[in-house]
Order: C-alpha cells, then structure tokens, then sequence
C-alpha cells in the first residue's frame, strides 16, 4: 500500500533518515521501533507530508505521493494522528470529533443564508456519527466533557477517534502509549484491533511498549541511525543481531528490553 524507496532526510550534515526502504501492506498493523532517535519520528512526518524528504521516492498504491501535503494525503485516507490542538482542548469532545470532516455546508456563506435546513441535517448527522465514535471506543461518558480535562490516555482514544470521522485507509500512530496506563492502553489496542478487522484500516505504529507491539503488530520493522535494520515477526526481530546491537549501542543491558 506504501511503498518507501531510499528516503533520505538531512537536517543541516545530519542524516536523520538516511537511506530507508520499507513497504507497509495493506490491511497490516506495522510496527515500527527502534532506540530513540533512530529516525522514526522523522520518517512517518516524511511519509504524512509534514516534512519533505531530501531525496526519495515514497508511493501509495503506486501512485507518487512523495512531499504533498498533509491536507492531500488526508483526501487520499492517508492520516497521523496530531495531539488535541490547544485550540480545541476548550471544546468538548463530541465537538473535537465534529470538526473534523472539512466541506461542511455550514461553513459557506451562500448556504448559512440560503441552506438552514440542509445544516441543521448535516449536523445531526456528523453529531450521530461523533456519538457512534464514542460510542466504538467506550468513552461515550465523555461526549460532554472539555477535551482539555481528560486524561492522557483519554486524549490518545478521542485522536484515534478523529481517524473514525473520515474515511481513513492508513493511520500513522507515533507513540500512543506514551504515558498511558495499561488499562486505557489496552482500549486503545483493542480500537486498533476492531478498526484493522472490521473497517480494514491498515496502520504503522511507533511504540516502545513491546507488549503492545506483540499483540498487534506483523510485520514489525525496526530502524537505527536513519536505516531500516530488519523486518521479521517481534521474535525475529529480537533474535536479530544487528538489532540486538543497535539496542545495546544506547546503554541498554538485556535482549528482552529491546524497546524500553
Ligand atoms: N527538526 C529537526 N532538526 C534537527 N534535528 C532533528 C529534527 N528532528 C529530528 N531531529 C534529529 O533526528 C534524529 C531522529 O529523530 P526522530 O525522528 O525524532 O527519532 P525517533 O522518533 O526514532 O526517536 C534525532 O537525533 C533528532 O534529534
Ligand atoms: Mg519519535
């Protein structure tokens, strides 16, 4: 479904991604990790348009989409999910997930004087839609509440939320786990699950929580310093020496923390 072939990004004489080639299939949930400033980051911004790549080819089902911008790959169903704007933290939740489909009719001048009833239908719609959301990922209890008061963990769900309100194909997700409590991680976790098998979302996940990475993730692709080390199965992966290498080169001691 993506195709990235030999993506180099430089910053100044610093080769944050350099030279990495990886293909994500369709309806797969990718892994993708390695040890902290391997380039992860760096790549999936490459890939989602926010970042242009100083050299490379990146395709979605072969057509060149290398360096267009987020908004167009968002038309394509290609999406990553961004922290709550501070912006929309004083809106509540069920509004956050509203405001993400674009085109409303609402939003035109000739329509607020001359559509009325055709606004008040779209938006009953796109509210039933943000419930129906809520609803999948088990937070209908905070439909009301400010996006800006719920938990971390809580915030994580209502991005992978925003996803739901488009018709998505690919999810970039860069750490969701990060500061999430095991309980709220395994919700989030059981979203992607339901989303790959009932809706066919394919998604890449960046995550240092192996746990998490194991029961999602086939393939699982792990970079170091801007390359693409191995790809295999998470077992593969660990028993894979220059993986092991990689690891222990940032101070790490043990193979079974491979991604602590
Ligand atoms: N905008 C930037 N300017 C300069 N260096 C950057 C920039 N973004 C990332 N880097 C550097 O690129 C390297 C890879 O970063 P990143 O992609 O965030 O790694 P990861 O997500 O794997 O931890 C790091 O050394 C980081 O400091
Ligand atoms: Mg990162």
């Amino acid at each position: 479904m993506i195709d990235v072939h030999e993506v180099h990004k430089h910053f100044g004489g610093f080769h944050a991604v350099d030279g990495a080639t990886l293909s994500i299939a369709e309806g797969s949930i990718t892994g993708l990790i390695g040890p902290n400033g391997a380039g992860k980051t760096t790549l999936f911004n490459v890939i989602a348009g926010v970042l242009q790549p100083t050299s490379g080819k990146v395709t979605m089902a072969g057509e060149d989409i290398t360096g267009l911008p987020p908004h167009d790959l968002f038309h394509k169903g290609l999406l990553r999910t961004f922290q709550i704007a501070h912006e929309f933290s004083s809106m509540s939740c069920r509004e956050n997930l509203m405001m993400v489909p674009g085109n409303q009719s609402g939003e035109k001048l000739w329509n607020t004087w001359f559509g009325r009833k055709r606004i008040a239908e779209e938006e009953r719609a796109l509210r039933a839609k943000a419930d129906a959301v809520l609803d999948f990922l088990t937070i209908s209890h905070l439909a009301d509440q400010k996006a800006g008061e719920i938990s971390g963990g809580q915030k994580k769900l209502l991005e992978l939320g925003r996803t739901m309100m488009v018709d998505a194909k690919i999810v970039f997700l860069d750490e969701v786990g990060a500061g999430v409590n095991r309980t709220l991680l395994n919700t989030i976790g059981d979203a992607i699950l339901r989303l790959n098998k009932e809706r066919g979302y394919t998604f890449v996940v960046i995550e240092h929580d192996m746990d998490f990475i194991e029961r999602l993730c086939d393939p699982v692709i792990c970079m170091a310093e801007g390359k693409v080390l191995a790809e295999g199965t998470l077992a593969e992966i660990k028993a894979n020496e220059h993986v092991i290498e990689a690891y222990l080169g940032t101070g790490l001691k043990h193979r079974d923390k491979v991604g602590t």
